[in-house]
Order: C-alpha cells, then structure tokens, then sequence
C-alpha cells in the first residue's frame, strides 16, 4: 500500500502511540467493573489462577496475532482476510467480530452511562452519610426504577461517537496518555484505603477479602469458571473481534509489535489485580456479598470513598479516569465497526460513524433497560453445576453471547488461520520487521499459536458443554 493511503487511513505516530492506544483500548470497565464481580461470583482465588493462565497462554499469543494480521495487510479485520485468503471463508472472522463489536458497545455503553451517573452522584456529594446497605438500595433504584441509565447512556454513546469521528491520532492518543497514569494512582490509593479498613470481626476484614482474592480455594474450580475467565479474558484484553487487527493496521512498521504485546497484557492484568486489590478487601469489611453481580464495584466504591479522607475528591477524580477508560475502550470498539462499514461498504467514514452510532445506542438502549422497562424480557438458565435457576436479562444475553462465545471462537479462528494457513516465514519476516529485530521467542509462540491456544479454547468449549 503507497505512502499516501497509508497517511489517509491515519497511523501511530510513536511507540508510545500504539501503546497508549492499545492499553486504552484494553483497560476499561472490564477491568474494573466486569473483572471483580466475575471473580466474586466465581469464587475468588481459583478464578482468578485460571484467568492468569489464560492470559498468559492464550490471550497473548492471540493479540499478537491480530498485531501480525493487522500490521500485514493495513486493513479492518474483515478486509484483511479476504486479502490473506481471496475466495476462502475466512472474512467471517471479521463478520464475527463485527457483530461481537456490536453487541459488546451496546451493553458497555449501558456500564458506561452507569459509570457517568456515578460521576453525577459524586460532583453533587450524594453519597454523603450513607451506609454500605442504603449504597446498595442507590444503585438498585437507579437501575431499576428510572431512566436515568438510558439518559446516560446515549451521552455515553455521544462522547464515544464525537471522539471517533476526530479521528485516530487527534481522538485516541490524546485523551489516554495523560489520564491513564490517573487512573492507576487513583486506584493505588483506594486499594491502601480498602486494605487498611477496619474490621468487625475475622470473617468482616480487609484480609479475609484478601484472601478471597489471592487464596485459590480448588473445590470452587468447575466449568463454569473456566468458561468465565476464558470470555474475560478474552474481553479485557480486546481480544478475538479483531479490534487489534484494527489498531494493528496502524502499527508502523518499525515497532516491536512483540513487546508491545506483552506491555499491553502486562498493564492490563496489573489493572485488573490492583481493582480487585481495591473491591474486596472492602466488599468484606463492609460485610457485602462478593457475589452481588453486576452492580457489585458500584456498591461498594462509594462506601470506601465516604471512608477516606479526601474522598469528595478522589471520587470525582476516579469516576473521571474511569470514563476516559471506558471511553478509549469504546472508541477501539466503535472503530472496528466503523473500519468495516467504511471500508468493505464504502460509506464516508463520518456516514459509517453515524450509522453505526446509531445503530449500536439502538441496541445498547434495551441493555440500558434491562432491569427496568425490559425486565420482563428474560431467558431462564439452569446451572448444571449448582442447580441454580438464574434469568438472563437482555444486557446479560448481549454479555453472554459475545464474550463467551464470539471472542474465544474469533481467537481460535484467527490462532489457526496464523499457525496453520500463513506461511511461517512470512510471519516471522513480519513479526521481526523484515529481519531487523531478533524474535528469540518465535518457537514458543508458534507453538502456542498452532497447538496450546486452539486445544485450550476447544477443551473449555467441550468441557462447558459437559463432554468431559
Ligand atoms: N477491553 C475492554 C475493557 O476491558 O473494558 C473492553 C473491550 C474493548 C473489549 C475493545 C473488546 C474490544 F475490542
């Protein structure tokens, strides 16, 4: 591809660019919101052992991947295949990630507006005076009874549209250099405030939610907890929907696309671990349940903060990092969407941004309402392992479908075409810029690649599925 359709499609100034973007793209409200409350209902330390894993094993050989893809061939992860593979059904990976985008934006839009009204409630001091149960009851009604998370939502939705239509530089490294250090402090010193609450007795204590945390408890270890860290770590690495493949696109070409792989994944995990560090040690001296579900980190942040000196503060300054999190995470989602219907249908980029924009805070308005007006909208579940009769309302379908099965097949899908389709001297020439950087890994990772990733996923699916 010339120069000039290089500069039209817009490309990481620096380094720091593509790392800045893709950790913005990564850390977000799965970190901090998705990642203690499915660690919570999964049961602590063992989940959060096989989430480790997975990282480790899968979800890095696989972002790598879409860095490979995406740098390769300069396209949006539908058009990409079909220039690697003309004539061979290999764009369906970029239909499924397409559609996992979709479906994703829409109930990440719904957490993202959740995530304003927070911000709302701490400029306007409403969490003044209350205990852990009435933040609770404040959550519950807020989602429940009113249409406050619509509201929130399409304003959500509109920031995360203006950012996309400024454009790939301007929008997306701009906004994440600065107040992603914020954020991590912040977090730094909620985690010291949570850790160093009292306690009403052992059970009630910082440390027991520490050692809900790190202890793994191995009789809690079951197939539903492998399929849970599986699609979370799938979903906090922005991985398996081709959004890398995307961000990947813009990669110039004398990057280490290696070691920004591993500083992406490492800064990921670290966030997500610091967020736990931060909810449970509270969850547990306040004498919550850490199995509270959706709602549990905005159950419990506000107590800690009424508890800390500063607090006023560090609320409004966390909720403020918080959305510039989830808004350089929904941005990369957005843009996967947009990439394609620019690209494959030919619309403008700005018609391809409204459209998508629209459609998705369609979508994501359902979500937003799904303990609310759509409540009554549900699928029943029967937990093979429990017992337990749980309903699936529309936000958690949307959540269901794409993180566990969308992502962790598009990984699959994009491991086998890397490992057993390309050829492999293609992608090491790739991988270490024509020969310029020495990939002293590239056994492991083309082992990873053809064998663990695409057993691993398979025997989760197979062992959800109760083949084992
Ligand atoms: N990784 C983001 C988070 O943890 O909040 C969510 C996400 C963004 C998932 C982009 C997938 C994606 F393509």
């Amino acid at each position: 591809m010339s120069q000039s359709n290089l500069s039209a499609r817009g490309i990481f100034t620096s380094k720091f660019g593509i790392i800045a973007a893709a950790t913005g793209s990564a850390i977000g409200l799965g970190n901090i919101w998705r990642f203690p409350y499915v660690l919570g209902e999964s049961g602590g330390g063992a989940f959060l052992l096989v989430y480790l894993l997975f990282i480790i094993g899968i979800g890095l050989p696989v972002m790598l991947s879409e860095f490979i893809i995406g740098r390769a061939t300069r396209m949006n992860p539908f058009g990409a295949f079909r220039k690697l593979a003309p004539g061979r059904p290999w764009f369906i990976v970029g239909i499924m990630g397409t559609i996992a985008a979709f479906m994703i934006l829409a109930f990440y839009g719904a957490v993202g507006g959740w995530t304003l009204e927070y911000l709302y409630k701490s400029v306007t001091n409403q969490f003044a005076g209350k205990s852990a149960d009435e933040m609770v009851q404040m959550f519950e009604s807020f989602r429940g009874a009113s249409y406050r998370p619509l509201l929130w939502q399409i304003a959500f939705m509109l920031l995360t549209f203006l950012i996309v239509i400024a454009g790939i530089e301007k929008g997306i490294e701009k906004y994440s250099k600065i107040l992603m250090p914020i954020l991590f402090i912040t977090l730094i010193v909620i985690a010291v405030r949570s850790l160093t609450l009292p306690s009403l007795s052992d059970k009630a204590s910082p440390m027991a939610g520490l050692k809900f945390l790190f202890r793994p408890d191995f009789s809690k270890l079951n197939a539903n907890v492998l399929f849970d860290a599986l699609g979370q770590s799938f979903f906090s690495l922005s991985i398996g929907m081709g959004a890398l493949i995307t961000y990947g696109s813009y990669i110039k070409k004398s990057d280490n696309m290696g070691s920004t792989a591993l500083i992406v994944s490492l800064s990921d995990t670290f966030a997500a671990v610091l967020a736990g560090v931060a909810i449970f040690p509270a969850v547990f001296a306040f004498g919550l349940n850490p199995q509270a579900g959706e709602g549990l980190v905005f159950n419990v942040l506000p107590s800690i903060f009424n508890s800390m000196q500063g607090g006023y503060v560090i609320s409004i300054l966390f909720f403020i990092c918080l959305t510039v999190a989830a808004l350089t995470s929904a941005i990369s989602l957005l843009e996967v969407v947009v990439a394609t219907f620019s690209e494959e249908l030919g619309m403008s980029r700005r018609k391809a941004s409204v459209i998508s924009t629209l459609l998705i805070t369609l979508l994501g308005a359902v979500a937003a309402l799904s303990w609310y007006v759509f409540k009554d909208f549900s699928v029943k579940n029967i937990n093979d392992v429990t017992g337990e009769i749980s309903a699936f309302n529309f936000f958690m379908i949307l959540d269901y479908i794409s993180l566990k099965y969308l992502l962790p097949l598009g990984g699959l899908l994009i491991v086998i075409y890397l490992g057993w389709f390309s050829p492999r001297d293609k992608v090491l020439k790739e991988l270490s810029n024509e020969g310029k950087l020495k990939v002293n890994y590239f056994k492991v990772l083309m082992f990873l690649v053809r064998f663990v990733v695409p057993i691993a996923i398979i025997i989760v699916f197979l062992n959800e599925v109760g083949v084992f």
